[in-house]
């Protein structure tokens, strides 16, 4: 989801207002994705990188995160999804911890769809994490933050960066890659629809 803070500085508004349009570009997007019966959707809301920006940008996303966290659990309740967190979320003051791990809690019995949302999230910590957990067993998947859920089909980079930026690492293989210079707070559902256009004319080989 980048090019929040730009969106925002074109404005000359502060970066987190760009956030807080990120969000709802975000709820926006999950909706849609519903209506297209698009089961699994996951957003790089928070690397493990993001942790190191200024003070003031990090305690703004958290306080949003705060914010929007409960409408977020409403939103998902009403689509029948379940939010699956992939991170290390102990970096969060206990507040937002609790009201992370609530939301988890609250959607688990949805059986609509998942929504993927990465907080404190970096692809070499999650296969790190995985090597550790796996021990001698065979085959890392089940101990990804995506245990039991199918490789991305398509990943959307927007803001124009043309990089993986540690997201999926592992997951990401075979995937679809689509990058665009639009911020993300004005991605818009007539983007998507267009990209997923583009998605069905390509011809995917897995390699063979
Ligand atoms: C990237 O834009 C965006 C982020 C670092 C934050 C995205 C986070 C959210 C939208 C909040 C998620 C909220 C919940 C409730 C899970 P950027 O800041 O890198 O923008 P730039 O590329 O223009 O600098």
């Amino acid at each position: 989801m980048d090019g929040n803070g730009r969106w925002a500085t074109k404005r000359r508004l502060p970066r987190n207002t760009g956030h807080r349009e990120g969000i709802k570009t975000m709820l926006g997007i999950v909706e849609h994705c519903q209506k297209l019966n698009i089961p699994f959707v996951s957003f790089y809301a928070f690397s493990t990188e993001n942790k190191y920006r200024s003070k003031l940008e990090v305690s703004g996303l958290m306080s949003l995160m705060e914010e929007h966290l409960e409408a977020m659990a409403d939103k998902l309740a009403l689509l029948n999804r379940r939010l699956n967190v992939m991170g290390d979320i102990s970096y969060f003051n206990p507040k937002l911890r609790s009201l992370i791990e609530d939301c988890v809690k609250n959607t688990q019995g949805f059986s609509g769809g998942v929504v993927n949302v990465a907080l404190n999230y970096g692809g070499r910590d999650e296969l790190n994490r995985a090597a550790k957990l796996m021990g001698k067993d065979e085959g890392i998947e089940k101990y990804l933050y995506t245990a039991g859920q199918p490789d991305p089909d398509m990943l959307i980079r927007t803001g124009g960066e043309k990089r993986l930026s540690n997201f999926m690492l592992y997951q990401l293989a075979y995937t679809e890659l689509f990058f665009t210079d639009t911020f993300w707070p004005d991605f818009s559902i007539e983007e998507l629809n267009e990209m997923i256009g583009e998605y069905n004319k390509r011809n995917r080989r897995f390699g063979k």
